[in-house]
């Protein structure tokens, strides 16, 4: 394959490869007037223009800045349906759990979900995976969790299986709300044959609980994550949403990839994934659409924690259909710097995910990166419903121009 260099960049920006914890999250390097060399799709060389190898092709980008690739760590992509008349109920004062104890919400999506196919899914979640790359992210986590039963769960991972031919793509079998009935045998249903069946097939690298009071107990929640790890899966939480029932300290406990959410979080979670691996994402689309508290974000960094954000796009909670955009609220919502913020969709979300092959503009790491508008990389955190980015490459391949 060619090696292509690529020249024209007024400001090439980094966060250090790997997770970056607490202040390290705001030390990005910053090289003017620089070039990347790529070949085979990885990155082979990074730095001053004027220092560059010769290379067979050159691309000049026209003086803008480059930044790694988002990945967005968490993700609803894929559902069928639509929570419109919900979302209308919330404006009018009706709360989002209140909406789910009556069968609707979470519910009402499960529903529609289960009635569609597997191509009809493909169908539906192809747009929303183009406009998260049109916004910046290049490796998206897709979760399941609106199947009623398990065949219905096993479609829609499926159907990220099939689009994982046009997207990078991470599965997670989200387990997300208990049957009305029989709670019991379906927690143990899910232990001993849908997690053992998902992890045979492949169908996904982790395992997610909603650990919520009108979702599943701790107790539940154990049991489900300690199943994934038997099967060797990964895991990961939606937890502190709406209340602390323990499951941030389950996660720590269990070395989860992440707990996400953390709205309700206090300082005893701040603490606990400050002394842990586990990633704490927050997700500020919901503080936004929810009109919920903004997870400690600013508080964990200070505690140092590794902080990731995401978008949590989904049709209930969060609509937020640009990465970029989830960062840019990140600064505005929960306190993070710009810097903070990149090091939180870029390696830190790659962290939550299991990654270290990306989110760094370093050797050795996957070609995937953006060209903003913008000779300046901050643009990237302050531009709110304009997109900044021009340019998506994804193993080196321009996706977007
Ligand atoms: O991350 N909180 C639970 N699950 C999703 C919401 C999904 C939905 O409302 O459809 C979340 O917010
Ligand atoms: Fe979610």
């Amino acid at each position: 394959m060619t090696d292509m260099l690529y020249t024209g960049i007024s400001q090439l920006v980094t966060p250090r490869p790997g997770p970056q914890r607490g202040a390290a999250m705001r030390e990005l390097t910053v090289l003017e007037d620089a070039a990347l060399l790529v070949s085979g799709g990885r990155i082979r060389w990074v730095g001053r223009r004027a220092d560059a190898p010769a290379s067979a092709e050159e691309r000049d980008l026209g003086g803008v800045a480059v930044v790694p690739g988002l990945v967005d760590p968490h993700t609803h992509a894929v559902w069928a349906g639509d929570r419109l008349a919900d979302f209308e109920a919330r404006v009018e004062g009706v709360p989002y759990e209140t909406i789910l104890a009556r069968g609707g919400g979470i519910r009402s999506t499960m529903r529609a979900t289960a009635a569609a196919t597997r191509d009809g899914l493909v169908a539906l979640a192809r747009p929303r995976l183009q406009a998260l790359r049109d916004s910046g992210a290049t490796t998206v986590e897709v979760k399941s969790g609106y199947g009623l039963d398990f065949d219905a769960e096993v479609r829609m991972l499926e159907a990220v299986r099939e689009l994982g031919s046009e997207f990078a793509l991470l599965p997670t079998l989200l387990i997300h709300v208990p049957p009305t009935e029989g709670r019991a045998g379906y927690v143990r249903a899910v232990c001993e044959e849908l997690i053992p069946d998902v992890a045979r097939a492949g169908l996904a690298a982790a395992v997610d609980v909603f650990c919520e009071r009108e979702a599943f107990t701790l107790e539940e929640t154990r049991a489900m994550l300690q199943a994934a790890k038997a099967h060797g899966l990964a895991t990961k939480l939606h937890a502190d949403q709406f209340h602390t029932l323990g499951g941030t300290e389950l996660a720590c406990e269990l070395g989860a990839l992440s707990v996400d959410h953390l709205e309700a979080s206090g300082p005893a979670q701040v603490a606990a994934l400050a002394a842990s691996n586990t990633v704490a994402t927050v997700l500020p689309g919901v503080t936004l659409h929810l009109g919920l508290p903004a997870a400690p974000a600013r508080a964990l960094v200070d505690a140092g924690a590794c902080v990731a954000v995401g978008t949590d796009l989904n049709p209930g909670s969060s609509p937020v259909f640009s990465s970029q955009l989830a960062l840019a609220l990140a600064v505005r919502l929960c306190g993070l710097t710009p810097a903070e913020a990149l090091s939180a969709c870029t390696v830190n979300a790659a962290a939550a995910l299991g990654l270290s092959d990306r989110g760094a503009l370093v050797p050795g790491a996957r070609a995937d990166f953006l060209a903003l508008h913008s000779a300046d990389w901050r643009d990237l955190a302050f531009a709110l419903g304009a997109n900044p980015v021009r340019g998506v490459y994804v193993g080196g391949q321009p996706l977007k121009e």
